[in-house]
């Protein structure tokens, strides 16, 4: 049982991870070099790092696009050089191991692990297409519901057969429709949203990906709660030889949990209220 709770924070935790927003690759990996203290060889510390992407990363926030490096297993400094810079030095001499990520040396005393990097914002823009809020990098939004303003117009009374064909993808802004006025633009976004183009599907819905904090809850049930009762019943059944009630794996523990649920709010409601209510009274 315990072991399921365990689970299910790293898996919680994991949600916070992919949340997070810049994403930094690893272009070069250039070695070794000696760091001067006077200038220092890469001119801007940043954030301490404990691997080449958290370094990447410090040094993109600080509004570095080139060579950065990691010193003395910690240390992370930036520079907006394209290529190595400095004295190279034996890799030897870069002998202290990143502590997230044991694969690299994050320099060591007085050397640099130097490095390029390519990093991305992981922000994600939205434009209205076909009434509907969709992906568009060129998008006004940073909101993926495109701050409400994707609603589709009141679909026009239609004669009855095939309705006339949705525009081909979402992606193009469609030139605007001689159609109703659509609801105001919000006065934050630099550029003015597309106006609603026709009706394509009536309903509301908005196209939604999956993120990796649904997909994994969904593989949290899917994969483990699933399994349990459904493999555990027929464990029970058969090799337990149990029946009725008796098939659902841990039944004591379950049958009691209403019981302990209850008696976990008395407790409570017993606390604030001043009134406490003994054991006995439960
Ligand atoms: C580094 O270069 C980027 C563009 O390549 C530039 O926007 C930024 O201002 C530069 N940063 C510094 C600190 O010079």
């Amino acid at each position: 049982m315990r072991l399921l709770f365990v689970a299910l924070a790293v898996l919680l935790a994991a949600n916070n991870i992919a949340a997070d927003g810049t994403e930094c690759t690893i272009v070069n990996d250039y070695g070794c070099f000696v760091d001067t203290l006077k200038p220092r060889t890469l001119p801007q510390k940043a954030d301490n790092a404990y691997s080449y992407k958290e370094c990447a990363a410090n040094c993109y926030g600080l509004g570095f696009t080139g060579t950065a490096g990691a010193e003395n297993g910690e240390e992370c400094w930036c520079s907006n050089e394209s290529g190595p810079v400095g004295a190279s030095a034996p890799q030897s001499e870069c002998d202290k191991t990143c502590r997230d990520d044991s694969t690299q040396e994050c320099g060591g005393l007085s050397r640099l692990s130097q490095f390029s990097f390519q990093c991305t914002s992981g922000q994600k823009f939205y434009s209205c297409s076909g009434g509907l809020c969709v992906e568009d990098p060129q998008g006004p939004w940073s909101d993926p519901n495109c701050n409400g303003a994707c609603k589709a117009p009141p679909s026009p009374p239609s004669p009855p057969g095939p309705s006339p064909p949705a525009p081909p993808g979402p992606s193009p802004p469609s030139p605007p429709p001689p159609g109703p006025p659509g609801p105001t633009p919000p006065p934050s976004p630099p550029s003015p949203p597309s106006p609603p183009s026709p009706p394509s599907p009536p309903s509301g819905h908005s196209k939604k990906k999956l993120g990796a904090g649904d997909v994994i809850v969904i593989i949290f049930f899917v994969g483990i709660i699933f399994p349990y009762f459904v493999l555990g019943a027929v464990y029970m059944k058969y090799v337990r030889n149990a029946s009725g009630v008796e098939v659902v794996p841990n039944y004591e523990f379950w049958a009691s949990l209403p019981g302990l649920i209850s008696d976990g709010f008395r407790f409570v409601i017993g606390k604030v209220t001043g009134r406490p209510q003994s054991y006995q009274a439960l």
